[in-house]
């Protein structure tokens, strides 16, 4: 679906986010009054609330929309349908009711076609057959009227980044902003998430009851876009210890830990080939650090990511949704700087040697503490409160304070995203990867402890490095597109004012590039150390170069 704003409807959402904005800088201290912000605990009961009252249920076309709604109000008050279609024509219709009572008796009445060969399944993915006896006139009273709440309008599909309408903006804060609003994670993709991760909670539940799943990374950290794929964890459903209960359940004893995870992943990826419906291209990756299954949720089109625990990632997802509400240039910048990564293939789908989104996410956020946007880790970890601590089983230590909303915010820093994003692509391209480790917790710049190309240290793990997958070739290329989109913002900017995201999104030219990386390789062999870009920013043979390769482009 395509969506184009006017440049007056883009500006008052910026004015809008501005005063929102401005009203958390100055209420300052005691604000509770960070109105938008929800916590994080709240957002994930609310999510998983609502994914207990709502089932999917599979149409043979939009026209059966008003026929399931009738047909499930039977069961009770129906709060929200929507209707979505998948590549190809499979159509679906999300169903939420007010209660869950209501799922539960349509549950109840739903049936399964008898096959010998298969265990029926009771899951909240359904589909609706056509009513053989179905009178055409009581339907028609239905269409006539059509005032159940029928939620369009909401695509499941990444929109093409050349339709959404960013050459129709002048200006590059504006564009970004629309950027965020096209293509981040919408309501329905979410609740889609929560109902994946309660499929499979469900299905455990019969011999897991102390068990929950959640989804965590971009799903939940405010990071995450339409289409991005879904990480599960499955978790202890039991947050604290009751220490004053003496009965205790007998558990099994393990001797490896990391065997036991290995083979739950088999057992878990058996699971969900042979019974979980919708569960296809299912993968066991147990050799991984984290082994996960990998699996396809053909109902909802995305790919799925299941880890058997991983607590801390989901601590970790809530580190970067507090970052992702704490101020509104955030999110825009993180989702510009993912954008333009992937574009220029930076990124990439599958797990290799080069630079991952989570890894790209904490350099933007690394940044922003650079420009006292946001908060350093150990200020969070300061102002924790008694509720705030959280230890995992692993033992790793997780208290920040999760209520962003109780930290005094003097927020000086009035620049606007272009001059943030152009200032991302500057202070990275200069930086020195070589000598220096990022650390998010000091919110400064740390001596490498060990050798890696790129060192970002973990945040809840100090001692683990992120970045350690990215070799050496990678964090070069990735200077040079970072000089080479600071050098492209730059001269547009002063040669007409203006500047059209796509172009940041085109990357280098292939001659140029070559150009670039022969000079690079070129002045590296000419000397006994490694040449940083800086030196060729402050190389004056260097500039007249980029001059000669200006006019070459224009
Ligand atoms: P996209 O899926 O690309 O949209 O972003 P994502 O943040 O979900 O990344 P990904 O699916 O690769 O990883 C999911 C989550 O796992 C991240 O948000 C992190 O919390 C965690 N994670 C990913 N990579 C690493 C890593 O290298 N080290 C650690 N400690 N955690 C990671
Ligand atoms: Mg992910």
């Amino acid at each position: 679906m395509n969506k184009t704003y006017s440049l007056r409807r883009l500006c008052n959402l910026h004015e809008h986010l501005i005063k929102q904005h401005r009203v958390i800088r100055y209420k300052s201290n005691t604000s509770n009054e960070l109105n938008s912000f929800v916590l994080y605990d709240k957002f994930i009961c609310e999510r998983r609330s609502q994914s207990k009252c709502s089932v999917l249920v599979q149409v043979s076309s939009e026209n059966s929309c008003s026929d399931l709604h009738s047909y499930c109000s039977k069961f009770g008050s129906i709060k929200n349908i929507f209707h979505y279609q998948l590549a190809g024509s499979n159509h679906f219709v999300l169903t939420e009711f007010e209660d869950q009572s209501s799922v539960n008796s349509l549950l109840d009445q739903s049936t399964h076609i008898k096959d010998s060969n298969v265990i029926a399944v009771r899951s909240p993915f359904l589909w609706f057959r056509s009513n053989a006896s179905k009178k055409n006139s009581k339907l028609s009273v239905i269409d006539n009227k059509f005032n159940f709440p029928f939620q369009a309008n909401q695509t499941m599909i990444e929109p093409n980044i050349k339709d959404i309408g960013l050459n129709k903006l002048d200006s590059l804060s504006n564009q970004m902003l629309l950027l965020l609003k096209c293509t981040q994670l919408n309501d329905i993709g979410t609740r889609l998430r929560f109902l994946t991760a309660m499929q499979i909670e469900n299905a455990l539940k019969g011999i897991f009851p102390l068990s929950k799943v959640l989804p965590f990374g971009s799903s939940v950290n405010s990071f995450g876009k339409i289409g991005s794929d879904i990480d599960l964890v499955i978790m202890d459903s039991q947050t604290t210890e009751n220490e004053t209960s003496r009965l205790i359940y007998h558990g099994k004893c393990v001797s490896n830990s990391r065997t036991q995870t290995q083979r739950n992943i088999e057992i878990l990826g058996d699971l969900l080939q042979l019974f979980l419906p919708g569960c296809s291209r299912v993968k066991r990756i147990s050799q991984a650090r984290v082994p996960i299954v990998k699996y396809s949720q053909d109902f909802i089109g995305v790919e799925c990511d299941l880890a058997v625990s991983n607590e801390t990632a989901v601590n970790m997802s809530e580190l970067l949704y507090i970052f992702g509400n704490f101020d509104y240039r955030v999110r825009p910048l993180v989702f510009t700087v993912k954008m333009w990564a992937k574009e220029i293939n930076l990124t990439n789908d599958t797990p290799g040697r080069w630079i991952t989104n989570f890894s790209l996410t904490l350099l933007v956020l690394f940044y922003l503490q650079q420009e006292k946007i946001i908060p350093d880790i150990q200020t969070l970890v300061k102002q924790a409160r008694n509720n705030d601590v959280r230890i995992t089983n692993e033992g790793i230590n997780c208290t920040f304070l999760r209520d962003a909303s109780k930290l005094h915010r003097v927020v000086e820093n009035k620049k606007t995203l272009d001059q943030l994003l152009l200032g991302f692509f500057e202070y990275f391209a200069s930086f020195d990867f070589n000598t220096n480790a990022i650390s998010l917790n000091f919110g400064k710049t740390i001596n490498k402890p060990e050798y890696s190309a790129l060192y970002i240290v973990n945040p809840l793990e100090v001692h683990f490095n992120v970045s350690k997958n990215i070799s050496s070739e990678e964090v070069e290329r990735f200077r040079i597109e970072l000089r080479n989109a600071a050098w492209t913002i730059d001269s547009s900017l002063m040669n007409t004012n203006s500047f059209n995201l796509l172009d940041l999104f085109k990357g280098f030219d292939v001659n140029k590039k070559s150009q670039i990386v022969f000079d690079i390789q070129h002045q590296i062999k000419n000397s006994n150390r490694l040449v940083t870009v800086k030196d060729l920013f402050d190389d004056d043979s260097q500039t007249q170069e980029d001059t000669r390769l200006n006019k070459q482009l224009k």
